[in-house]
């Protein structure tokens, strides 16, 4: 991107040492009593935080120095919490008070959040746009009242395909005017995948210790997957989707992304349930399963799980090594309800209903309707690439008129090839789970709500990172995440960044 701009050749030489200085990484480990913060899991954390060789302010201040040494190259980190010390400092405190062992799970541990959460603080929530900078929120995400009421360290806003990748087709995955085009840490020309992008590269190139992303369709499942990380995408409705910049309240979730699938079970345990503000979590919390989902981490999760085995590419027919004949027939369907979907009158008429009644409920906006944001677009001359790359979904989301019968056919076709399709298939065989290599399923997930994780599952010839997916029907994310952490046990494929060109 930067290319395009003639003030990047002075840029070039400051970049040049960065990427020297990404060279010589691996000799440059960070460790505090012998603890190495790189790549530690939560229960490693809590581990030193119990045995007094680390504090919450030691972490937080390895992740911001990170940030400050790595972002310039990875731009995955828009704004940093200027609170951010000032709670390590309450979490090690309270941890004081109550002795050691106390407190656990991500009490005293840094998250990012994807910049379409809300948090009513210092931080802004603009979806990477500029159009929102400035805009104050009514009151902080239902997940994020929930992460605080964890102990969780809020560290910042991980950038994202600017509007969750719903203003323009033509723009970049994982750019965005405010955060600049983020970078795929193992190979940084590699695409790092969106919508979720910074949260993934963050995780992934430790400059946290987990996030948190929001999926409608592939938003969490595909940057997992190229930046080697593990992501859950939780049954709609499951998490509280209230206070996050909407597309469609019908496919729209919030899931971690983490290292591990361990480090996701627990963000997982700490956000899901009931939120007074999304009307969801109420059908939705039916399916938390008493004692969380912690206990579903067993190395021996895989025993006894049928898995419906998709070979790649999924769609041709040589994936006949399992009874599933019908796979072909089902997943076709359902990819065309996919590729009608993100194109379909009823995701813009959604989207357009759900966004303008987003920025009605702000208590301070510079946009207050799509309409707004689509004149703030067009006046907007201080970054060339929103000219560029157009607001194509915009304009047809604004076109559309509510939920008239246009949008009530495609709605049921696509509760048809769910309930048809991926719900016939996975009943009709006995199915735990389906497994597809990389987010390829998404949209097979998206228009049902279905859950989804996926793990890391590899490197290509060039070293960029592919996963595994493991999607399942509503409310299957104890077994999907005995299977998810059963094969990660078994293979423990994820390697921390290269950083390769
Ligand atoms: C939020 O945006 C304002 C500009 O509107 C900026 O001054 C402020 O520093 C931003 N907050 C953070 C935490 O970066
Ligand atoms: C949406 O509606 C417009 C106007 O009726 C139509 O031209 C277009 O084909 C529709 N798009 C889809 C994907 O159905």
């Amino acid at each position: 991107m930067a290319a395009k701009s003639p003030s990047c050749f002075p840029l070039f030489p400051s970049l040049l040492l960065i990427l020297l200085s990404l060279a010589s990484f691996g000799s440059q480990t960070f460790s505090v009593h012998g603890l190495y913060i790189r790549e530690a899991t939560i229960s490693d954390l809590q581990l030193a935080f119990k045995q007094n060789q680390l504090t919450s302010r030691k972490l937080v201040e390895f992740y911001l120095q990170e940030i400050r040494r790595l972002n310039p190259v990875l731009n995955a980190v828009i704004e940093v919490n200027p609170d951010a010390l000032y709670q390590a400092d309450k979490a090690d405190y309270q941890r004081k008070a109550k002795g050691p062992g106390y407190y656990s799970g991500l009490h005293g541990i840094p998250i990012l959040l994807k910049d379409n959460i809300g948090t009513k603080d210092e931080l802004n929530t603009t979806a990477g746009s500029l159009a929102l900078l400035g805009s104050v929120v009514p009151h902080d995400a239902g997940v994020v009242s929930k992460l605080r009421s964890a102990g969780a360290i809020i560290l910042g806003k991980a950038s994202l395909s600017e509007w969750a990748q719903f203003r323009s087709l033509a723009a970049p995955a994982g750019w965005s005017a405010r955060g600049g085009q983020g970078k795929n840490p193992y190979v940084l020309s590699a695409t790092p995948c969106g919508s979720s992008s910074g949260p993934a590269i963050s995780a992934a190139a430790n400059l946290v210790a987990v996030s948190l992303g929001t999926e409608t369709d592939g938003s969490i499942l595909c940057p997992a997957s190229f930046n080697s990380v593990v992501g859950i995408k939780p049954t709609v409705g499951l998490t509280s989707r209230a206070g996050v910049i909407p597309v469609t309240p019908r496919q729209d979730t919030v899931g971690p992304i983490t290292r591990t699938v361990s480090d996701a079970v627990h963000v997982l345990d700490a956000i899901v349930g009931y939120d007074y503000n999304d009307q969801a979590t109420r059908e939705a919390s039916k399916y938390i399963p008493s004692g969380g989902y912690k206990q579903f981490l067993q190395a021996y999760g895989l025993k006894g799980k049928r898995l419906g085995i998709v070979r790649d590419p999924f769609f041709t027919s040589g994936s006949g090594s399992l009874q599933l004949q019908a796979f072909e027939k089902h997943f076709q369907t359902l990819r065309q309800g996919g590729a009608v979907l993100w194109g379909s009158n009823s995701s813009l008429a959604e989207f357009k209903l759900a966004l303008n009644a987003y920025l009605k409920d702000l208590v301070v906006s510079p946009v207050r309707s799509l309409a707004d944001a689509i004149t703030f677009n067009l006046k907007f001359s201080g970054v060339e690439l929103i000219k560029e790359f157009g607001q194509d979904i915009f304009l047809a989301a604004q076109a559309t008129n509510g939920i008239g019968n246009k949008e009530k056919a495609a709605l049921l076709n696509l509760a048809k090839l769910t309930k048809y399709g991926f719900e016939k298939l996975l009943t009709d065989n006995r199915l735990d789970a389906l497994v597809t290599p990389g987010s390829d399923v998404s949209p097979v997930l998206a228009i049902g709500g279905f859950p989804g994780i996926s793990v890391p599952a590899g490197y290509d010839k060039k070293g960029v990172p592919f996963g595994i997916t493991f999607g399942g029907l509503k409310g299957s994310e104890a077994k999907l995440i005995q299977i998810a952490y059963g094969f990660e046990q078994a293979t423990k494929v994820r390697k921390a960044p290269t950083f390769l060109p």
